[in-house]
């Protein structure tokens, strides 16, 4: 179970338990100051205004809030959310579809928009800038183009890999925010929160202990203190301490600073197949056993984050706490550096 906890956490939200956990507005919504400092001054500006909201990308690692924010901003400007995905839009009458459902005023929400097909993409241009598609009908001599004016709407996008936005797409957003992990304390608010909700009493150790496990990530945090709630229901009264948070994380095999069995193969393989690295991302997925955008998406940023590895142009190279973490002993050159 260890191994995939965190992938299953990444991959496979179960929308019921996320759902009844997402903050409705921007004041349940805690962490990303800057971020929502600006969006609700855009939101302010557009209603003084009477307008529409522009555009906004949302980019980040998996699980810090884009969905979440995409929903309060929605209900922020009192408008319908409609919701699709890059790699759901597969021809341009998929989006003619969308787009002509769509009300003045509304939120149309693309998720994974760097997974959009690129002449998805062309179609996408006109119709942000200008409201309005061209679309081609039939094909060979057949063929026409046809115009649709669009209400004004506003595009929401999100992205877990802003580097494969292109730059035309990119470029067409008002405002492009990017999500930060979040700090120990944040989620610990956010866990208390959440525990409130899912009515199971917590204290703040309890909270701290959990936080410190969860990577900078609230979604994490959240199904995290699903599992010890489960773990203090059965094994002692039903309430959380820092002792009771600490054995069921234990059970799981997740360590104090939130690496799980994954990470740590991770890091064994590059120092001691790859002699500390470089290594290719490609030849360490394949001496895992592991699949390598999994590999990149999920357990690097953080490995990357928390100073155990680093990525050269040459591959992945282990740095000084991780050969700290799995006992390792560095082999250091004459002059001093890590071999
Ligand atoms: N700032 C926050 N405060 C409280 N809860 C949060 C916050 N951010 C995220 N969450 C919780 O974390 C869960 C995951 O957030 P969300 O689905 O918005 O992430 P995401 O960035 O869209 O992830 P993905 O890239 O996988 O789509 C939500 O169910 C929500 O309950
Ligand atoms: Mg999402």
């Amino acid at each position: 179970m260890s191994e995939s906890f965190y992938q299953q956490a990444n991959e496979s939200p179960d929308d019921t338990f996320e759902q009844s956990l997402r903050p409705p507005g921007f004041d349940d919504f805690h962490g990303q100051e800057k971020v929502t400092e600006r969006l609700m001054l855009m939101v302010e500006a557009a209603q003084m205004r009477d307008d529409v909201l522009e555009h906004v990308l949302l980019s980040g690692p998996p699980g810090l809030g884009k969905t979440t924010l995409a929903n309060i901003i929605a209900s922020a400007t009192g408008t319908t959310l409609h919701t699709t995905s890059g790699p759901q839009i597969e021809k341009a009458g998929d989006l003619a579809g969308i787009l002509t459902n769509i009300q003045k005023g509304d939120i149309l929400f693309i998720d994974e928009i760097h997974r959009l097909h690129p002449a998805i993409e062309e179609y996408l241009y006109p119709a942000m800038e200008d409201y309005r598609l061209d679309i081609i009908i039939d094909s060979g001599p057949s063929a026409r183009s046809i115009q649709l004016n669009l209400p004004k709407f506003t595009l929401v996008g999100a992205t877990t890999r802003s580097g494969m936005l292109t730059a035309p797409l990119r470029s067409r957003f008002g405002l492009i925010n990017r999500l930060d992990y979040y700090t120990s304390d944040q989620l610990a608010h956010i866990i208390k929160r959440s525990a409130e909700l899912l009515d199971v009493t917590i204290d703040t150790d309890g909270a701290i202990e959990i936080a410190s496990c969860s990577r900078g990530t609230p979604r994490i945090a959240n199904n995290l203190l699903r599992w010890v709630r489960d773990f203090a229901q059965v094994r002692a009264d039903g309430s959380i301490t820092a002792e009771i948070a600490k054995k069921a994380l234990a059970m799981i095999e997740i360590d104090e600073d939130g690496l799980d069995e994954m990470d740590k193969r991770i890091l064994e393989a590059t120092i001691y197949k790859f002699m500390g690295g470089p290594v290719g991302l490609s030849t360490l997925a394949v001496a895992i056993g592991e699949d390598a955008s999994t590999l990149e998406e999920v357990h690097e940023p953080f490995l990357i984050m928390q100073g155990f590895l680093k990525r050269t142009p040459r591959g992945r190279v282990a740095l000084p706490a991780a050969y700290t973490k799995i006992g390792a002993t560095p082999q250091i050159s004459n002059q001093g550096e890590l071999l």
